[in-house]
Order: structure tokens, then sequence, then C-alpha cells
């Protein structure tokens, strides 16, 4: 049996008052229950609750087989998504891949290179001039099928892909994982006769990774989304509805974080000592930040990587406004071991450490900024992964989307929608001229 990750709170909730967590905790098995009941806001779009379970051997095979053709055909597999139709896929495939796998030459995988995630035209122009005379392919993901970005890149994309290697060939490359019958992407495939993938319309785009929109890119990139699947089903169990407080790891999280949120925390910064988590981060703070921040409320969801971040962020965390609170993801065990040498000189002044590992060194800054920030009046709770590995990462995927949406219904928000990214799209048809925006260009113009 493999050990599970661990969520240590014994720093944290001696920063809020008891009555106010009791009562957070309190409320978390109605929330949770309203999470498998569908009785909460939202509830059409809870598909996701038991992804990890229901998922079958079929449709995994089905994965794996696409992911195969890609593998064996592409040196660059380009992902072109934005927002949740990316960032799983980038958080588990950067967690697992070794720092500099990229610069190898004898590579048994495909590179995994993202575009559709910004508008930057040096990104595509640079990206266009690397693809050049290479064998690659592409995975557009997109829920809606009509968001801009990645319909932007993929028009651009598909273009080169099909003057470098013919209409026919391009077809083969190019995997497309959308709307099972709405949005231009779904129309464009049907024409094209690519190959699909369906995001089905009870699954919203930040608890997508374990559907085909993080799956297939993960395979592609040479990860076992088995392990991936078995680690989040076995989250699935340790967070279900009839798992007591005291026990359901994703209850207590949202119940802490919530009560520290009422006594004034408003800001939380999810750490890591582990510089392939950075990504993780930012697929929690899009998790996390388009979940809650709503109605004018919500914890604001930032990150940090350390000890890099120690010398720049760290002053204002150990020292400024009183707002923010800890989320620290510990990983135990490295997967490489370096010793410190000796040396004869010592002009560092390092042999006290020779003979010690690297991660001993990290270990200890780890527990020394964790002492120093609880003294400074920074809350910590601290996520334990035995392994950073596709069984952990799995784990950690489903333990943040439970939490979240217990979090968001003890916060009293629907975590579901996101009405709020509407706002800049209406403004940027406005100002591009996009037909059946005339009314709003001109107000918009009339405001420059
Ligand atoms: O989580 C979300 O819903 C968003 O981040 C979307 O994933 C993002 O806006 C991209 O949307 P789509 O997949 O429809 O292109």
């Amino acid at each position: 049996m493999r050990k599970d990750i661990s969520l240590d709170l014994g720093k944290a909730t001696a920063f809020a008052p008891e009555a106010t967590l009791g009562a957070f905790a309190a409320r978390t098995a109605e929330c949770n229950d309203a999470l498998h009941n569908g009785t909460g806001r939202g509830s059409d779009f809870l598909g996701w609750l038991n992804l990890p379970k229901s998922l079958t051997d079929a449709q995994l095979s089905e994965i794996e087989e696409s992911a195969r053709v890609l593998r064996e055909n592409c040196e660059i597999v380009v992902v072109i998504g934005i927002g949740g139709s990316y960032l799983g896929a980038k958080a588990v495939i950067d967690a697992l891949s070794g720092s500099f796998d990229w610069l190898e030459k004898d590579r048994k995988n495909p590179v995994v290179l993202y575009a559709g995630q910004n508008i930057g035209e040096d990104y595509i122009f640079e990206l266009q001039q690397l693809l050049r005379g290479r064998r690659f392919g592409i995975i557009c993901i997109s829920k809606s099928g009509t968001t801009t970005e990645p319909a932007l890149a993929f028009r651009l994309l598909k273009t080169q892909l099909e003057e470098q290697q013919g209409v026919d060939a391009a077809r083969r490359l190019i995997v497309c994982v959308t709307d099972r019958s709405r949005g231009a992407l779904r129309t464009l495939a049907t024409q094209e006769g690519y190959r699909t993938f369906v995001i089905e319309d009870n699954v919203g785009g930040r608890y997508s990774v374990l559907t085909p929109v993080g799956l297939l890119p993960i395979a592609v990139a040479g990860f076992d989304i088995r392990a991936l699947i078995a680690g989040a089903a076995r989250m699935q169990e340790l967070c279900a509805d009839s798992v007591p407080y005291e026990e359901n790891l994703a209850a207590q999280y949202a119940a802490v974080r919530n009560a520290l949120y009422a006594g004034g925390k408003k800001i939380e910064i999810l750490v890591n000592f582990h510089p392939r988590l950075h990504y993780f981060s930012e697929w929690w703070k899009q998790l996390y930040g388009e979940s809650e921040g709503k109605e004018h409320k919500g914890i604001f969801p930032a990150s940090v990587d350390f000890t890099t971040d120690l010398h720049s962020m760290g002053q204002w965390i150990q020292d400024g406004e009183r707002t923010v609170f800890e989320t620290v993801i510990s990983v135990e065990k490295m997967r490489h071991e370096v010793r410190i040498p000796a040396n004869d000189a010592n002009l560092d002044g390092l042999n006290f450490l020779s003979g010690r590992r690297v991660d001993e060194v990290n270990k200890m800054a780890e527990l020394g900024t964790m002492i120093a920030h609880v003294d400074g009046g920074v809350p910590n709770l601290k996520i334990v992964m035995p392994e950073l590995d596709e069984y952990c990462l799995g784990q950690l995927i489903y333990f943040f989307e439970k939490a979240c949406g217990i979090s968001g219904y003890l916060l009293g928000i629907n975590p579901f929608d996101q009405p709020g990214v509407e706002a800049y799209k209406k403004n940027m048809f406005a100002l591009l001229g996009k037909p059946g925006y005339e009314k709003e260009t001109d107000a918009i113009k009339k405001r420059l």
C-alpha cells in the first residue's frame, strides 16, 4: 500500500479563534454532502467529483493509443489551450519531467510545448521558427471551442503544419479536445476529420485535468496516466462525504483556510521547495482564484518558489502586512541523491556539511522558514507528499479540487462559474471591431 499525502495543521489552527474554526468545521459535512447530492450552487458542473473512479479502462486506452500515434510521429507536440485547458497538463508534466530533459539529444518522449496561452506576437513567431522543418503535432484544447487565444494559435500552427507536411499528413497529427457538439472547434474538427476527445458539459475547465484535457498531453509526454488516476481515486475515497471531519483532509483544509480568512488573512501563499512544482502553483492559483474570487470576496491565491523567492518575497512575508498565510507543499523523498563534497581549503566554510545531502539543507531551510514565518505571525499549513510521482500528484490534484468545492460553499459563492472572465473579452472584441459588437465598439471608442 502506498503512503498517502497528509496535512499538518499544527502551525495554523492557533491563529484562528477556536469558535470560528469549529463553526466552519461543523459546516464542512453539509458542504461535502451538497457536492455529492448536487444541491449546492453550480451543481451542473460536478462531473469532476467522480471522475477518477468513473474513468474506464477503455477510455484510458483510447487516450493512450492517441498519445502513442503522436509520440511515434512527432519530436514536438504543441498543446494549444488557455486557463483550465492547459494549466493542469503543464503542472503535471513539469512536476514529473527532469529539469533539463528538453536538452537531451536522444529523447524517448516528444517535447511538449504550449501555445494559445497568451497573445504574445514574439512568442508565436519564435515558436513558428522553432517548429520550422521539425516533425510536430498539435493537441488543440478548448471546451467552448470559441476562445480567441487558442483559436488564433490553432489557425497559425495548423497552417504551418499543413504547409510542412501536406494536408493529409497534418490531419493525422492534429487531435482536438472540445465540446461534444457545440463550438467552432467541434465544427472544424468534424469538417477536417480530426481525431477528437470530448470534454463533458458537467466538467469546468479548471476541474478538467483528469479528463483528456490533461491526460492526453500527460500521456504524450510519456507519463503514467493510470497511476495519476489511481492516486486521484484514492483521494476520492479519503475525502468522500462519508469520511468525518477529523479524518477528511479536504474538509480540514477548507475549514482552516476559511477560518483564517474570516480573521483577516486575506492572502494564501502556496509555497514549494521543489522547483518542478512552479506550474503546479499556477494550476492551483487558477483553481482557487477563478472558483472563489466572486461577489467581492475570496482569498487571493498567490505562490512562491522557495528558497529562490526567500531572497525576494521572503522579506514581505516575514515582515509585511499580516494578512497572509502559507500552505507549504513539502516533498519527502527526492528522486536523486547529491552529497556535498569535503574541501581541504574550506574557503567557503561549508565543510560542516560535507557528506550530507543537498536535500537535508533544503529541508532545514524549509523548517527554518516555517519557524521564522510562524514567529512572524504567518499561519502555516503543510501538505506532505511522499514523492513527486504520478500517484501522489493524482492525490494532490483531487485533494485541492475537493477542498475547493467545499471551501467555495463555506464562503457562500458558486465555485464552478467564472462570470468575471467575460468582461475583458467583450471590450477586446469591441476594440477589434468584431462583427456583432458594433454598439459596444461605438461606446468604448467614446471612452478612449
Ligand atoms: O477554467 C475555466 O473555465 C477557464 O480557465 C477556461 O478553461 C479557459 O477560459 C479556456 O476556455 P476554453 O477551454 O473554453 O477555451
